[in-house]
């Protein structure tokens, strides 16, 4: 199969670049920019995209291009750093420019090329340093009215530098540019699509497991059953899955994750129900990060006694995907972001001695859910929005009791078939309906207010809508839904769900509130 190699220089975009190149159905792979070339070069790409980074060339210990990457013959696309990293191993020189350029500025493209048309546009640009001199064999390919060098060519080697960001979506002809680069200069054809990523990974899991078993933990979300769904195509009744039910899932889903999987797919599928043992644990409970504690262990506990039963098979599905093991290893960029620690269902300790099947670890949130789709499982459940491990303890804020969470539930449904029906819950991937909310759900307060019904007065509980739009859930907006549908659903829950007289609408960003209220 035709690859793209990216190198990372450790910018915030290295993982945007190659959910890019996949979206060409080219297979890449993120490399960091010191991993050995035997490493790099065993994925035998067909060129390589440089990536930007946030050092400057000539500090000392700079990350540099290493040799192999000339040496290879392989066309070369350097993008900001990554371009000045190219200048300098390729004999030009860099020089920190008196201003910086950051944000959006208008490039001239007046030379024809096979990387980007010729022409005014608009460009996304974030960079102190500037080429100073190009390499030989360069041409300018592109200026802007601070940058003499907005991108550059050597057409006849197939390198390429852009002073700019294509990956991102404040460049709206960067796609092209990126297309060009892939398809028609490095021509990597188009292999990597759902069912050849769906034959792969039959073939791989086939391999690791043999004759051996297998068990899947199902949490009800999208990656643990597009995991499950996958291992069950390769290795059939080999697999076991164990599906706890804590009772904290949203109106209808243990449901649905049962039907789809025993039905449709027709997995060997253990339900356990611990809704009682889980409501009596956190009997009393009101503090979030005690609800989180008892919830992950209990379901641990749980999970171990039924393995158990089930003679303890030998590999345990994890549900790991790309941008996890991306970040794990990637130089410290994203590990910083990250603001809270989450305990998850689903999220099981190692000591468990389980071997790992990891089918979903090359993949991107979006391809697994492709993968999903092309394996059968429906659209409701591919699509879902995310939903945090422990569920609606944390959105039932106080007691957790049978009564709240029905309430919680009853709320919940009516504002997601309201926003449904408005077509205002995004179901796609982020950038294709930038303005659906992204999240959108019920809270219930342990708070009680006067409200009057008929004659009557009442004194019930109060229910907080929530709903965001957010590229990444580490910033939200608070969504401007349309008062009529606010008015709606607020009019829905006070008459259908009995307990609650009060109906409030969250207006608040991330920062300085969370998404979630717990
Ligand atoms: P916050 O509330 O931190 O949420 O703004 C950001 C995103 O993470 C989800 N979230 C969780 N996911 N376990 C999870 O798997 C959790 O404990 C958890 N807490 C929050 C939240 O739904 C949002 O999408």
């Amino acid at each position: 199969m035709d690859t793209i190699a990216i190198i990372d220089f450790g910018s915030q975009y290295a993982q945007l670049i190659a959910r890019r190149v996949r979206e060409f159905q080219v297979y890449c792979e993120l490399f960091p920019w010191d991993t050995p070339a035997e490493k790099v070069m065993a994925l035998r790409p067909k060129g390589f995209i440089l990536s930007g980074g946030p050092a400057s060339v000539y500090e000392t210990d700079a990350p540099q291009a290493a040799s192999y990457l000339l040496e290879s013959g392989l066309p070369i696309l350097g993008i900001c750093y990554g371009m000045q990293a190219l200048t300098l191993a390729l004999g030009g020189q860099v020089a920190a420019s008196a201003k910086r350029e950051f944000g959006l500025a208008e490039i001239e493209t007046t030379l024809v090329n096979p990387l980007m048309p010729t022409g005014t546009r608009k460009v996304w640009m974030s960079h102190g340093d500037r080429i100073e001199q190009l390499p030989d064999g360069f041409t300018v390919l592109a200026h802007s009215s601070h940058s003499p060098v907005a991108a550059m060519g050597d057409v006849n080697k197939k390198y390429y530098g852009l002073q700019f960001h294509p990956e991102v979506r404040h460049t709206p002809h960067g796609e092209e540019i990126l297309r060009r680069f892939v398809v028609e200069i490095c021509h990597a054809k188009p292999e990597w699509t759902p069912e050849s990523i769906i034959q792969q990974s039959i073939e791989r899991i086939q391999k690791q497991v043999g004759e051996q078993t297998v068990l899947s933990a199902i949490s009800g979300g999208v990656d643990s059953a597009v995991a499950t769904a996958l291992v069950q195509r390769a290795i059939g009744d080999q697999l076991t899955a164990i599906f706890v039910d804590t009772g904290m899932l949203r109106q209808g889903e243990a449901a649905q994750v049962k039907s789809v999987l025993q039905q449709s797919l027709g997995v060997e599928l253990v339900v356990v129900d611990a809704i009682d043992t889980f409501l009596q644990a956190l009997r009393g409970v009101n503090e979030p990060e005690e609800k989180r504690r008892i919830i992950g262990e209990l379901f641990i506990r749980t999970f171990e006694k039924h393995a158990r039963q089930l003679g303890h098979p030998n590999f345990l599905v994890q549900g790991t995907i790309y941008p996890d093991v991306v970040e794990s290893s990637a130089p410290d960029r994203a590990k910083a972001h990250r603001i809270k620690t989450h305990h998850n269902v689903g999220g099981l300790p190692s000591d468990l001695n389980f071997k790992l099947v990891e089918p979903l670890r090359y993949l991107f949130k979006d391809e697994v859910r492709l993968v999903g789709e092309a394996l059968g499982l429906p659209a409701s459940l591919v699509w879902r929005q995310p939903f945090p491990g422990p569920g609606l303890a944390v959105r039932c804020l106080g007691e957790i009791t049978p009564e709240r969470l029905q309430r919680l539930r009853g709320a919940d449904a009516i504002f997601t078939e309201e926003l449904t029906a408005a077509g205002l819950l995004r179901m796609q991937h982020c950038e294709e309906n930038p303005t659906g909310t992204a999240q959108a759900f019920a809270v219930l307060l342990p708070v009680h207010s006067v409200g009057v019904m008929g004659d009557q007065r009442t004194y019930q509980e109060c229910v907080a809508l929530r709903a965001v739009t957010t590229e990444d859930f580490m910033t939200a907006d608070w969504a401007r839904l349309p008062h009529d549908l606010l008015a709606r659903t607020a009019s829905r829950i006070v008459n259908e769900v009995a307990g609650v007289n009060r109906v409030v609408y969250d207006i608040t960003s991330k920062p300085p509130a969370t998404i979630e209220w717990e």
